[in-house]
């Protein structure tokens, strides 16, 4: 049995059959409208969310299963005191898979240690978001044509930002990535993903301000500051608007320039952006689906 704990659980070439199941999905979801008939995928969230948690419950409809599960944990025994662990066994009796959000960092692996069913770690803590990752990578090969030989910036709350970690942690497994990390000094990068860029000799500069390097960039991934990882409110209401990605930013940026967002957005990216052509984290947001679609079949090893 095989969980998702990290985006790293699956080999480049596993990604890459992962991709061509999601890229299949998109073209063709008529040929999976009953791949899983019959199995249930329970969604245990003990953090909010929109995307992971819907698009999850999309992602096992759309495939003809159904879905069972909480959106908060006080609606959930773990606010009488259940343990993950004694949760999982229990989750593991009524679903065929598991998507679990949690606020501290490894408690999907914990559930993993004890589960009888596959566990996908939707999020856990300031840590990893896997599934996210998938989305990204997915967007990236659908709207580049590769994986790959490209100038990243990566901007905002590189501190708190799991989607960051995870994807950092992927994208090194490629060719001719250049990262570029934009943030304040208080949100940067955490020492040991540039510890692990500078051990494998991978290209990274650290700078505050966005306009300095739009032109070089391919790719930008835009962050929120992330308020519920903040231990003070006056810290976050200092820096929540550090960055704002508008139109006068955007005439910087090459015409084939993609801008992500693994979304919810707050105010970093203004909304007269999302016109723009090379605004494409709506695009995103889809492509989460269908990843999620693809993952589902294959931790489950059904093939169509
Ligand atoms: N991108 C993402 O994880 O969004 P949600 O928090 O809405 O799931």
């Amino acid at each position: 049995m095989r969980h998702l704990m990290s985006p790293l659980d699956f080999s480049p070439e596993e990604l890459n059959q992962l991709f061509d199941l999601a890229n299949d999905i998109e073209k063709n979801p008529g040929k999976y409208a009953h791949a899983c008939d019959g199995k249930i995928l329970a969604t245990c969230f003990y953090e909010p969310s929109t995307r992971t948690r819907l698009s999850f419950e999309s992602a096992m409809t759309r495939l003809g299963g159904r879905v069972i599960g909480f959106s908060d944990a006080n609606s959930s025994s773990a606010a009488k005191g259940e343990s993950v662990s004694d949760t999982i066994r229990v989750i593991s009796c009524y679903a065929d898979i598991c998507a679990m959000r949690h606020p501290k960092e490894g408690a999907p692996m914990v559930a993993a240690e004890k589960s009888g069913i596959p566990v996908i770690n939707a999020g856990d803590g300031g840590h990893q978001h896997p599934t996210q990752t998938l989305t990204d990578l997915l967007t990236i090969r659908s709207l580049k044509g590769r994986l790959g030989q490209f100038t990243i910036g990566l901007c905002g709350d590189l501190k708190f930002g799991r989607t960051v970690h995870s994807l950092i942690h992927a994208l090194v497994r490629y060719h001719d990535i250049r990262f570029i990390f934009i943030s304040p000094e208080e949100l940067r990068v955490p020492d040991y993903i540039t510890d692990m860029l500078k051990e494998k000799n991978i290209p990274y500069e650290e700078v505050i301000r966005l306009e300095d390097v739009m032109p070089q960039l391919d790719l930008l991934y835009m962050t929120r500051v992330q308020k519920e990882r903040f231990f003070n409110e006056e810290d976050y209401v200092r820096l929540k608007d550090f960055y704002i990605l508008n139109e006068s930013k955007m005439e910087l940026a090459r015409d084939d320039m993609l801008v992500l967002h693994p979304l919810p957005r707050v105010n970093e990216i203004a909304v007269e952006v999302d016109k723009d052509p090379r605004a494409a984290y709506f695009k995103q947001a889809q492509y989460g689906v269908y990843v999620r679609m693809a993952l589902i079949l294959t931790l489950l090893e059904i093939h169509i």
